[in-house]
């Protein structure tokens, strides 16, 4: 499927993302900037900060505790925010339009 990553500097990036692969393997294959994810994609470093325009928001897989607890300590979290390493690219994301957030 297809994903389009915005930075917050307005540089769009859209990228074919296999299914199974998460917004943070995409991230990184195609040298995206602003998600290095540091942890390795175990929902423990946010530096795969993003947000999740709404209209994909409610088809994303539901939060685990600790996607949940980390993405609480951050302060700069929104309601949209999730880990990208937690997502997983699906059919019925094809599309989806995520904001690639400042560590
Ligand atoms: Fe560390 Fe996602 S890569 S929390």
């Amino acid at each position: 499927g297809q994903v389009t990553f915005i930075e917050t500097c307005g540089t769009v990036h859209e990228v074919e993302i296999a299914k199974g692969s998460t917004l943070l393997d995409a991230a990184i294959q195609n040298s995206i900037p602003g998600m290095p994810g540091a942890c390795g994609g175990d929902a423990v470093c946010a530096t795969c900060h993003c947000t999740v325009e709404d209209e994909w928001l409610n088809k994303l897989p539901e939060m685990s505790e600790d996607e949940f607890f980390m993405l609480q300590s951050m302060d700069d979290h929104q309601p949209n925010s999730r880990l990208g390493c937690q997502i997983r690219m699906k059919d019925d994301l094809d599309g989806m339009i995520v904001i690639v957030q400042d560590n």
